[in-house]
């Protein structure tokens, strides 16, 4: 059976990677992809939002199943597309797609619902929300309403910088007409962050395994957001009463209200998630696989992903409730490389060497982000270049192979982390093993 998996970021090589495992599948197609998605499926040059495209190659190629890695293609309706024209296609509908696509409608959502999440109001002039702000007695956080590629979000110390925010997003429209037409202002809270994933069809919900990201560039948590500098599964933070507790009183109440909606969520549902003193708290739902997490996530599933993820898209994911997931205990590490500059702007085309030296190292597995074949080498296409994901025995042992697989890559500008995971390790020293 062929597969389309439609993206070309680092997400998308994993799963690219992961459905060419399965023993159903012959071939996995990836539209546009990258150098790495060439090298473990074949690579389509039709773009992400090219739904008309996309369609006529599911149709000429017998297209079992296509997987959405990115949130555009879902927030305009690719799914809806797909589906009129009878192709199997895993993601959410554009009606349940604006749980992240409209960041109002998914905190407003959560309060009718009542899944626990930071105090907020959402403006759509500029001038009440300046006199919230000034009125408030606690720090808040602004946030443009619309899809904003992670940087539509301002964690705010103080009113000017809250007031600056209200300013970028909706007077200067910096990210948007559309994404700054409405601004969401909420409590900020304190705690460590946690993603937590699951699959989604019906009424139906099977969590993956929990992982942790790495949003700020530098080490410490210092310097701009990013997409995602690194990540691990599992995360030590997420006890098994904390993702039970998440389970109920977030993803079920948020699956039912949808259903409700008559907009039934099918996909994965990703919570944000913020541990504070008094419990978790969601701070965003995103409605497709996570990147960086998914890297780490999928090199530890044992279980056909291409069986779960068909279940989904066809609406039969309750038959597969009762067959738990299986894990490799093992955790895993994923260091991301990027170029000099992300995520501000940065240059392409830097040559890469060392790739064929990293994959020969034992339980480890370079994905692909902003990376082309070119003129038979592998050269830099983006900001995050390269997720350099690892296995270990231990949380310690898993991220020391992934900084010896970075330390054989190179190219000019190469920049990482060189922290990813150490929260999680400090923790297990307090915890004991
Ligand atoms: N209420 C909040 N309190 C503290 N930090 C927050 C809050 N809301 C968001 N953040 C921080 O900002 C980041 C981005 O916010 P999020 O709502 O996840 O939007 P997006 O991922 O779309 O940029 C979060 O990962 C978190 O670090
Ligand atoms: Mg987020």
């Amino acid at each position: 059976m062929n597969v389309l998996v439609i993206g070309k970021g680092g997400r998308e090589h994993a799963l690219v990677w992961k459905l060419k495992q399965s023993p159903r599948v012959t071939q996995v197609f990836c539209a546009p992809g990258n150098a790495g998605t060439a090298l473990d499926g074949v690579n389509v040059p039709i773009e992400a939002n090219d739904v008309d495209g996309l369609i006529r190659f599911a149709k000429k190629e017998r297209i079992v199943l296509t997987v959405v890695g990115p949130e555009d293609p879902l927030s305009h309706g690719i799914v809806d597309h797909f589906r009129k024209a009878a192709l199997t296609i895993f993601g959410p509908t554009k009606a349940a797609a604006q749980l992240e696509a409209s960041k109002a409608f998914a905190k407003k959502l959560m309060r009718d619902a009542d899944v626990p999440t930071a105090e907020f109001r959402v403006f759509d002039h500029p001038e009440p929300a300046r006199t919230f702000i000034e009125t408030r007695e606690y720090p808040v956080v602004v946030k443009a309403d619309g899809l904003a590629a992670g940087k539509g979000v301002m964690v705010c110390a103080t009113k000017q910088e809250a007031l600056a925010a209200v300013e970028r997003i909706m007077v200067r429209e910096e990210f948007g007409r559309a994404a700054g037409r409405q601004v969401v202002i909420e409590k900020r809270l304190d705690g460590e962050e946690l993603s937590v994933l699951a699959l989604v069809s019906g009424r139906t919900i099977i969590p993956l395994a929990p992982a942790q990201d790495h949003k700020r560039a530098l080490d410490n948590d210092e310097g701009p957001n990013t997409g995602g500098m690194g990540a691990y599964s599992p995360a030590p933070l997420a006890t098994p009463a904390l993702l039970d507790e998440i389970e109920s009183h977030a993803l079920v109440p948020t699956v039912h209200a949808l259903k409700r909606r008559r907009t039934p969520f099918r996909g994965v549902l990703y919570a944000g998630v913020i541990v504070t003193n008094q419990g978790p708290r969601i701070l965003e739902y995103n409605c497709r696989f996570g990147d960086p997490e998914t890297q780490p996530v999928l090199m530890r599933l044992k279980t056909d992903l291409f069986e779960l993820l068909l279940a989904t898209a066809e609406d039969r994911l309750s038959e597969l409730v009762d067959k738990p997931l299986e894990w490799d205990p093992r955790p895993a590490v994923c260091v991301v490389m990027a170029s000099q500059g992300y995520p501000g702007s940065y240059p392409k085309g830097k040559l890469i060497t060392g790739l064929e030296e990293a994959a020969l190292l034992p339980n480890v597995k370079v994905f692909h982000a902003g990376t082309k074949f070119e003129g038979g080498h592998t050269m830099t296409d983006g900001g995050r270049v390269l997720g350099v994901t690892a296995l270990g025995e231990t949380l310690a042992e898993a991220k020391r192979h992934a900084y010896d697989a970075v330390a054989k890559i190179h190219f000019a500008g190469a920049c990482y982390r060189r922290d990813i995971a150490d929260k999680a390790l400090k923790k297990s020293v307090v915890s004991g093993p």
